[in-house]
C-alpha cells in the first residue's frame, strides 16, 4: 500500500537547492531542479554519506565523501557502481508530497 506524505512547502526550497526531509521512517533528500522536485534516498550507496550535503549542479548531485555522482531525476549513477532509490513527488497548492510504499 502506498501513501502520500507531506514533506515540505514550495517556499522551503528554491531552484538549485536540496535538503534532507523525513517521510515517516524514511530519510530522503528533496531536490529542486529548475522548479521540478525530486526525492532520492539520503544515504549514499557507497559508504553511507548524507547526500543532502553533497554538491548539486543542475540535475547532478556529487557525494561529498568520495565523488560518486548521481542524476537526481532518475537516480542513476553517473559515476559509481550503484544508483539511488527514488520516490514519486507531487505538488498540490503550496505543499510538496512524496509517495511512500510499504
Ligand atoms: S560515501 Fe558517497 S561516494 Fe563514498
Amino acid at each position: 500500500m502506498s501513501e502520500w506524505i507531506k514533506i515540505a512547502a514550495v517556499g522551503d526550497l528554491e531552484p538549485g537547492k536540496k535538503k534532507m526531509v523525513q517521510a515517516g521512517a524514511l530519510c530522503l533528500t528533496l531536490v529542486n531542479v529548475e522548479g521540478a522536485y525530486y526525492a532520492i534516498e539520503d544515504t549514499c550507496p557507497h559508504m553511507g554519506a548524507p547526500l543532502a550535503q553533497g554538491l548539486l549542479k543542475g540535475n547532478l548531485l556529487t557525494c561529498g565523501w568520495h565523488g560518486w555522482r548521481f542524476d537526481v531525476c532518475t537516480g542513476k549513477a553517473v559515476r559509481g557502481d550503484d544508483g539511488l532509490k527514488t520516490w514519486q513527488v507531487k505538488v498540490e497548492g503550496e505543499e510538496i508530497f512524496v509517495r511512500t510504499e510499504d
